[in-house]
């Protein structure tokens, strides 16, 4: 039996009505944001969120801010009725869908620009990244005035630049950190792969046996300077076209290291024609 539909709200008064009525029960809600083309990465965010939260609220807004290339926002994969399908099944209580003008109206003004931990890294090769990422999910927060928000791990230096400005703002939410989730084979799930012709997926796993690679090597002993072009070398000849960074940083001030600490992880964004893909992991043992 297909599961109910899920309710979807587009304005900030739609959705804060919603909220305020389960708050006013005392139910607490935690927040998905999405850019929709939901995978089973954001399905495990939504399980997250109900396992914490009475309510779980997506949100699904294609943010332009963040886009650093039209072409990139143009080809973003738009899914609505199948990400409202997922959400139903997997039991979320609210998507949130609002257009471009009810986030940003007519006369929109204001930005939200983290320093420290946007620096380098996607910060460096998309300009303007995440000043998107911070003004929206800055905005997301306010308007549903959630007790939580679930971000996953994949993208990382998001996950910490979300952490940094809710502190430094005093936005009352908790952040949740959730695992990435992986195919069969590691790869990261993206909603970009779906973006992946059939031969670059047998390719795309590179990305993630590099960085494995290089955090065995560098637990070995390694130089960090050399593992990190060898992790580079191996992503170019497994065919990605381009490696926009392999580097290895403090997991929480996201410095880069040039030695190992306890606490270090390594990055990697490469090309696979068209698609640009990211990953990372920590730099440990287990
Ligand atoms: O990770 C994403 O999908 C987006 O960057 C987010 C957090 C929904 C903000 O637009």
């Amino acid at each position: 039996m297909p599961s109910a539909a899920v309710d979807i709200v587009r304005t900030v008064h739609d959705l804060r009505e919603k909220v305020g009525s389960w708050r006013a029960g005392g139910l607490t809600v935690g927040l998905i944001p999405t850019m929709g083309a939901l995978h089973a990465g954001h399905l495990s965010l939504v399980r997250a969120a109900l396992d914490r939260y009475d309510r779980a609220v997506a949100t699904l807004f294609v943010n332009p801010r963040q886009f650093d290339r039209l072409e990139d926002l143009a080809k973003y994969p738009r899914t609505e009725d199948d990400d409202a399908a997922k959400l139903a099944e997997a039991k979320a209580h609210l998507l949130y869908a609002p257009n471009v003008g009810e986030i940003y109206p007519e006369g929109y003004s204001t930005n939200i620009s983290v320093s420290g931990v946007s620096a380098g890294l996607c910060g460096g090769d998309r300009p303007g990244h995440f000043d998107g990422v911070a003004t929206v999910c800055t905005k997301l927060f306010l308007q549903s005035g959630a007790d939580g928000a679930f971000f996953g791990e994949k993208d990382f230096q998001q996950l910490r630049v979300v952490q940094r400005f809710v502190r430094d703002l005093n936005i009352p939410i908790v952040i949740h950190p959730c695992p990435t989730v992986r195919e069969e084979d590691g790869l990261a799930l993206s909603s970009r792969n779906k973006n992946l012709t059939a031969e670059m997926r047998t390719r795309a796993p590179a990305i993630y046996n590099s960085l494995r690679d290089a955090a065995k090597r560098l637990l070995d002993g390694n130089a960090v300077e050399a593992v990190m072009a060898e992790g580079t070398d191996k992503i170019r000849s497994a065919g990605f076209e381009k490696v926009d960074y392999f580097e290895l940083r403090d997991a929480d001030n996201l410095q880069p290291l040039d030695s190992l600490y306890p606490n270090s992880r390594l990055f990697a964004a490469a090309w696979l024609g068209p698609v640009r893909l990211i990953d990372n992991i920590a730099v440990t043992n287990s």
